[in-house]
């Protein structure tokens, strides 16, 4: 069955769950509009402007923008414009910005640049890029994560699989500026991630600790969010699967498609096992029996980007797996009261902490995957 038979025989789901997605968020737009959510409390939207440089600051106005993209309502450009203004405080503690820039600005200042021409944030995203290529180590070649939080260890050969989300801003400014040594770095980093980071048979190391002062040199591989180290945490596979599929459109290199299809099948061999709801780890004990949503919304992204790439037996299958996970978790994890703020529960941190709770991604994802099965072509990252 093509893609267009599939969608056409989810039509009304697809337009019943963006109508809901619309009527709830119209309302937390205003609601929320002076804050950076991360999650809910008692059902009612935190706040992490305090804490600035959080990773996630960027998802609350990049949801905004997505659903500007679909509506052209003008109370969702507000508050993404509110959002990216509120991030400017990041700009005063520089030194302490890491790898995660592409998710704090590509998704704002770099979709407000690509929609509206403003200059300030072409600005902000450029020096988001900048800022990345700084972090390229020349003689480990890679592109170091973190900085030293983690007590006293040293963290500058970790590599972590998230990071490859991060790349789609490096190929902007590489486009941007025309200057490619921006794209160079970016490759560069995706191929030790491919060679690192995935395994054969598509799971993947979440950290990898390299030698800093020497190429294609792995010290060995640290457990992270997941169970173990040597199991598979959803949510990496999912950045994997999506961000491999990102690499290849940016870059046309067959690899990286080849990478993501490969991280696909294990992701969904795995996922419809349990009817198509992630596990938080592939690799779990059987209980406690943790999900997480932010996973599958991740990777129904990716695998819809990645069924327009593949031939078409395959393209039917990772597209018929979007809508799987899609309307599972909209059947079994989506809140659609006005008591609370989120849309999408069952996200979780990691597996020995923040189980079972709404994550300001997974609502972004699942709104970018339902915005692409809508018909829009509009690529963020
Ligand atoms: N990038 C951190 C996470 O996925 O939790």
């Amino acid at each position: 069955m093509s893609r267009e038979k599939i969608i056409s025989e989810n039509r009304a789901w697809i337009e019943n769950t963006w109508k809901k997605l619309d009527e709830k968020l119209s309302k937390t737009a205003v609601k929320s509009r002076y804050k950076i959510p991360y999650s809910t409390k008692d059902g009612v939207h935190d706040d992490r402007s305090d804490d600035i440089l959080w990773w996630t600051n960027g998802f609350w106005g990049g949801l905004m923008w997505l659903m500007y993209i679909g509506t052209q309502k003008d109370c969702y450009k507000r508050t993404a414009e509110e959002s990216e203004r509120l991030l400017d405080k990041a700009f005063g503690d520089m030194q302490n910005w890491n790898h995660d820039v592409g998710f704090m600005w590509h998704i704002l200042s770099g979709v407000n640049y690509r929609l509206t021409g403003n200059r300030q944030s072409k600005n902000r995203n450029l020096i988001a890029a900048m800022s990345l290529m700084s972090r390229y180590n020349v003689e480990g070649d890679f592109i170091r994560c973190w900085n030293s939080w983690i007590g006293n260890e040293n963290v500058s050969g970790w590599t972590i699989i998230d990071c490859i989300m991060n790349l789609p801003l490096l190929y902007w400014a590489s486009d941007e500026i025309g200057d490619t040594r921006f794209e160079k770095v970016a490759k560069r980093h995706a191929d030790m991630t491919m060679r690192d980071h995935v395994r054969a048979d598509g799971a993947v190391n979440h950290i990898v600790v390299h030698d800093t002062e020497k190429a294609d040199t792995v010290l060995g591989v640290r457990k992270g969010q997941g169970y173990a180290e040597d199991s598979c945490w959803s949510r990496g596979a999912s950045w994997a699967l999506y961000g491999f599929v990102l690499s290849y459109i940016h870059t046309k290199e067959q690899r990286y498609l080849d990478t993501a299809k490969r991280v696909a099948n294990y992701f969904l061999a795995e996922t419809e096992k349990t009817g198509w709801l992630p596990r938080l780890d592939f690799r779990q004990p059987e209980t406690p029996l943790y999900y997480d949503s932010t996973a599958g919304a991740i990777a129904a992204c990716g695998l819809i980007e990645l069924s327009k790439h593949a031939e078409e037996i395959e393209s039917e299958k990772f597209f018929s797996a979007a809508l799987n996970i899609l309307k599972a978790m909209e059947q079994n994890w989506c809140d659609w009261t006005e008591q609370e703020d989120s849309v999408l529960q069952m996200g979780s941190e990691m597996y020995t902490n923040g189980i079972h709770m709404p994550i300001i991604y997974g609502d972004y994802f699942f709104v970018e995957s339902m915005l692409k099965l809508k018909g829009c072509e509009f690529l963020v990252w």
